[in-house]
Parts: C-alpha cells; structure tokens; sequence
C-alpha cells in the first residue's frame, strides 16, 4: 500500500499525517510506503514548521528529517490512495488528474466531508489538529487492513 498526504505547503498537516502513519505502519511490521506532499511550492525541501516538529515530538513522533514537497501528477501512478486535508486541497489535486483512475484515488483524509483544519495561522490549532490527524490515522489503518 502507497500513501500520500497532501495539504497545502506540506510543512504543517500533512506531514503530521505522514509521520504518524509512518509511525504507526512502521510498529505493525507493515511494508507500506508512506509520504507526503503541498499543492503549494513555496517551502519544497524544507523541514516541518517547527510548530508541527514540537507537538508531534510531544506525542512520541519524530517529524523532523521530513522534507516538504510539491504535488505532481506523476504522484497519481505512484501511490495508491491520496489522502487530502481541505476540499481546496482536493480542487487543486484533482485539477492535475485527466484519467477516472486518477481521480478515484483522490480522497479527503477525515470521512464526512469534513476538513482539517489550517494551523498556519493559529498556533492554538496545533495541538487539536494532531489529535485529529493522529486518531484518524489509526482508524485508516484498520479500514485498509480490513479491506485487504
Ligand atoms: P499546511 O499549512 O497546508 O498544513 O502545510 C500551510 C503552510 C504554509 C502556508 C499555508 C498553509 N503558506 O501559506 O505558506
């Protein structure tokens, strides 16, 4: 199974995303393959916003070799699901897809329709987002497994 996170810079949500289910794969001896990416280019190569690196260190994740990356649409034959924070996120992603099969890989990461917050401009929304990211996470994991 190949995942990818996506949000909009890649320093925030989605590699939050990325390190916890990495994390969490990792300690269940999965050979998954797990990353992330921005639909933005503005901080390719960089690490996590430090905001992120500290609450993921905070709950035993450690997010800081992560590098930021941008979408592109080779990313639709290189992973399986793709998993998106905001609906804007979706718009942007599914923008870059000409092909159903693309397109059926495309899926906002919380069920419901609902969205993951933007923490970028709210320092308060950190710590509530990961909890969200980490429980949904854990719960995604169940589903393939079950399913597989
Ligand atoms: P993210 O948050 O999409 O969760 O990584 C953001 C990070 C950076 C910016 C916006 C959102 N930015 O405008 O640079």
């Amino acid at each position: 199974m190949k995942i990818l996170m996506v949000c909009l810079g890649n320093i925030c949500r989605s590699p939050l995303a990325e390190g916890v289910m990495r994390h969490l794969v990792e300690a269940e001896g999965l050979d998954w393959q797990i990353a992330s990416a921005g639909t933005g280019d503005w901080h390719i190569n960089e690490p996590a916003d430090k905001r992120s690196i500290a609450i993921a260190k905070k709950h035993g994740y450690d997010i800081s070799k992560q590098r930021a990356r941008h979408f592109n649409a080779d990313h639709f034959e290189a992973f399986d699901k793709i998993l998106v924070m905001d609906q804007q996120n979706e718009k942007d992603v599914l923008r870059l897809a000409d092909e159903a099969h693309h397109r059926e890989k495309v899926m906002l990461f919380l069920p419901e329709n609902l969205e993951v917050a933007d923490p970028y401009f709210d320092d308060k929304l950190f710590e509530p987002v990961f909890l969200q990211i980490e429980a949904r996470c854990k719960q995604i994991l169940e589903e393939i497994k079950a399913q597989s």
